[in-house]
C-alpha cells in the first residue's frame, strides 16, 4: 500500500529543513540511525554532553514500545494499532512487532514531519494477512488522524494507540489531554493507550541542562512532566486504568533483561479503556 498523503502536495524532500534539528532526526541519530544530518548531530552531541545518558534513555524508550505492543498484541489480543509520532524507521517497527505475533496485525503510522514521510515505504513492508498505512498528519488535529486512520481501521473494534515519545512535544497550551481525549474517545471498551513521555523529575540538574539546550535550538520545544501531572492528565483524567506495572520508568516496564539500575528521565504507561 502506498504511503496516504492525499493531503500531501509536492515532494516531502522539498519540505525538509536541514538548517535546523527537528526531532524525529536527532532522534534517529541516538538510535543510531543514519537519516540524519549535521544540525541534528550537533544538537545531539550538545544534549549528549549535559545529559551523557541520553542514548541509553532513548533506546529505552523505543524497547519500551517494543514490550509495550508485544503485550498488546500477545496478552490483550489487540490486533489494530495506531501508532502516532512514529519518526524515522527503526527496526523492529510497530508492525513488525504486532505482526510478529499476529500475522493479521492492522497497522496505521502517523508523523508530521517531511523527514519521515521521505523514509515511510520501509514502514509499509505488510504481511500480505495484515496492512500497514502511513499519514503524513498532525497529533494536533485528532478528528482528522482518526478519519483517515478509519480508512484501514475498523474503529469499531479495540485499537491500540501508541504515543511514544511525542506527548512532550504538545505545550499545555494546545491542550495536550484534550487532543488525547479527542483520540480515545470514539474508541470502543478494550481500547488501549500506551504512553511514554520525558519529565525533569528524574535526574536531577544534567537532565534540565540537557532539555534548555534542547529548546534553544531545535523546532519542536520540550515540555516536560512530573509523574503525577503525567499519570493525572493522560490517565487519571481520561478515566483510563494503567495495567500492571503502572506508570514506571521504560526500563521498568516489564523487563526482558536485568535492570543496571540506571535511571531514565521518562514515565511511561499502558491503559485499558473501560
Ligand atoms: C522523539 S521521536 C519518537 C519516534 C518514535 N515514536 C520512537 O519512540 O522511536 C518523536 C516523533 O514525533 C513526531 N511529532 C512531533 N510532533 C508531532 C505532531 N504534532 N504530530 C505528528 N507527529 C509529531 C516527530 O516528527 C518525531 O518523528
Amino acid at each position: 500500500m502506498a504511503p496516504d498523503t492525499a493531503e500531501h502536495v509536492g515532494n516531502p524532500s522539498e519540505r525538509i529543513d536541514t538548517t535546523r534539528p527537528h526531532s524525529a532526526r536527532v532522534w534517529d541519530y541516538w538510535l543510531g540511525g543514519k537519516d540524519n544530518y549535521a544540525v541534528d548531530r550537533d544538537l545531539g552531541d550538545q544534549v549528549e554532553r549535559a545529559f551523557p545518558h541520553v542514548v541509553a534513555m532513548a533506546r529505552a524508550g523505543r524497547a519500551f514500545m517494543r514490550r509495550a505492543v508485544a503485550h498488546l498484541a500477545e496478552d490483550a489480543g489487540i490486533r489494530q494499532f495506531l501508532d502516532v509520532g512514529t519518526g524515522m524507521p527503526t527496526s523492529p517497527n510497530v508492525h513488525e512487532v504486532a505482526q510478529g505475533v499476529a500475522r493479521d496485525a492492522r497497522v496505521v503510522y502517523v508523523d508530521n514531519d517531511p523527514a519521515v514521510l521521505a523514509h515511510a515505504r520501509a514502514l509499509l513492508a505488510s504481511t500480505p494477512e495484515g496492512s500497514c498505512a502511513y499519514l503524513d498528519a498532525d497529533l494536533r488535529e485528532p478528528g482528522k488522524v482518526l478519519a483517515r486512520a478509519g480508512r484501514s481501521l475498523d474503529l469499531g473494534k479495540p485499537v491500540a494507540v501508541t504515543l511514544i515519545s511525542i506527548l512532550h512535544f504538545i505545550e499545555d497550551d494546545e491542550d495536550a489531554v484534550g487532543i488525547v481525549r479527542r483520540l480515545m474517545e470514539p474508541l470502543p471498551s478494550g481500547s488501549y493507550l500506551a504512553i511514554s513521555h520525558g519529565t525533569d523529575d528524574v535526574g536531577g540538574p544534567a537532565v534540565r541542562n540537557a532539555q534548555e539546550a534542547w529548546n534553544r535550538t531545535v523546532v519542536t520545544p520540550l515540555t516536560p512532566r512530573g509523574r503525577e501531572r503525567f499519570t493525572e492528565l493522560f490517565f487519571t483524567r481520561l478515566g483510563l486504568e494503567p495495567v500492571e506495572p503502572g506508570i514506571v520508568q521504560p526500563q521498568q516496564w516489564r523487563p526482558d533483561a536485568p535492570l543496571d539500575g540506571a535511571e531514565v528521565p521518562y514515565w511511561v504507561g499502558v491503559a485499558r479503556k473501560p
